[in-house]
């Protein structure tokens, strides 16, 4: 079985994007794969984060994470921070990797913004950690969004380097597995923008534990026009909103544009937003009161993160080993 990895940030319950753009195919790749799956909290705090948030952003993304179907026991599931060898090959991986390489990414130019001076230097060595989460444990396959792409092509450019310049083959190839544009979900009060966390408007996203009357209000408030549905996905051309509200349809019902407009095509948006609504409700709620659940007991929560801690430690921290030892670190 392959072995893949994965990472996801913890600012706090994911949204419907995240869930329909990630979670979702991270669940799916459980029944056929070796999966790690890792709250990246050293990763959050290349940008400012609030200590008194970051412990509980932590847990929520995780109870979010297990209620959405990943099994913390066939899988492994943990925070970064609390597994050592990622730090320790990410800084041999910063002495790998170039300067001039780094200077390419642009989640580095998009997150630095204007302002490049006053960015952290973590932000800008950013990759070199994640190259780091992955091959340190060997994974060979890396879910992760299309914006990801650069990132996992420099895994394996320091790899490669790293292999060439202590002669060995101990890093292996990593292949990105990039999830589909189908899952791209758009905000509810802008087609044109993609459904974030640091929207301003809490009416655009919608979170994993929404209640069934938020989700009802965030629905009837969503954006649209004043056309009914088309009976084609070609009449949806230039109808963002539309679009959209579509597609969250087709991938809840693991349908697709066409599939969803030969039902609802013809109806106006009234109709349309309560089946979407009942739909949501019936397929976020149970995840809802699940994390919920999980929330409200911390101690069993804490404790399948810290056995997911040892399990992936005791694979990362041999590869960490054998990665000094070929550096020339005196092993004493
Ligand atoms: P983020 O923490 O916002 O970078 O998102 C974590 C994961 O969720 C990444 O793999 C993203 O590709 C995915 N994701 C975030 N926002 C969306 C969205 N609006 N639609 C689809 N996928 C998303
Ligand atoms: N950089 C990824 C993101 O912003 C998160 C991440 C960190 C990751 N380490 C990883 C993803 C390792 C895949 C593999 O979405």
């Amino acid at each position: 079985m392959q072995r893949i990895f994965s990472g996801i940030q913890p600012s706090g319950i994911p949204h419907l994007g995240n869930y329909l753009g990630a979670v979702r195919n991270w669940v799916a790749l459980q029944k056929d794969h070796d999966c790690i799956y890792c709250v990246v909290d050293l990763h959050a705090i290349t940008m400012w984060q609030d200590p008194a948030q970051l412990a509980n952003q932590t847990r929520e993304l995780a109870a979010s994470l297990i209620a959405c179907g990943i099994d913390p026991q066939g899988s492994i599931l943990f925070h970064q921070s609390a597994v050592h060898a990622h730090t320790r090959l990410a800084w041999i991986f910063n002495c790998v990797a170039r300067m001039g390489w780094l200077n390419r990414m642009t989640q580095f130019k998009d997150k630095a913004g204007k302002d490049r001076e006053a960015a952290s230097t973590g932000l800008f060595v950013y990759p070199n950690l994640m190259a780091a989460d992955i091959l340190v444990y060997h994974a060979t396959r890396v879910p992760v969004g299309d914006d990801q792409r650069q990132h996992i092509e420099l895994t394996n450019d320091i790899a490669q380097k790293f292999n060439h310049d202590f002669a060995t083959d101990f890093f292996p190839a990593v292949e990105g597995v990039i999830l589909g544009p189908a899952a791209r979900v758009m905000s509810l009060r802008d087609g044109a923008k993609k459904m974030s966390k640091s929207d301003a408007s809490e009416m655009a996203s919608i979170l994993l534990t929404d209640d069934a009357d938020t989700i009802a209000l965030k629905i009837r408030r969503a954006k649209t026009d004043p056309e009914p549905l088309p009976s084609e996905p070609a009449g949806l051309e230039g109808r963002p909103e539309a679009r959209n509200l579509v597609g969250i349809y087709a991938a809840l019902t693991d349908s697709d544009h066409a599939g969803v407009l030969r039902v609802h095509g013809g109806q106006g948006f009234g109709a349309f937003k309560a089946s979407l609504t009942e739909l949501l409700v019936d397929k976020l709620g149970p995840i809802a009161t699940e994390t919920r659940r999980l929330l409200a007991d911390r101690a069993t929560l804490e404790g399948m993160l810290a056995a997911g801690a040892a399990r992936a430690a005791a694979i990362s921290t041999p590869i960490a080993d054998e990665a000094e030892r070929l550096v020339g670190f005196l092993k004493v």
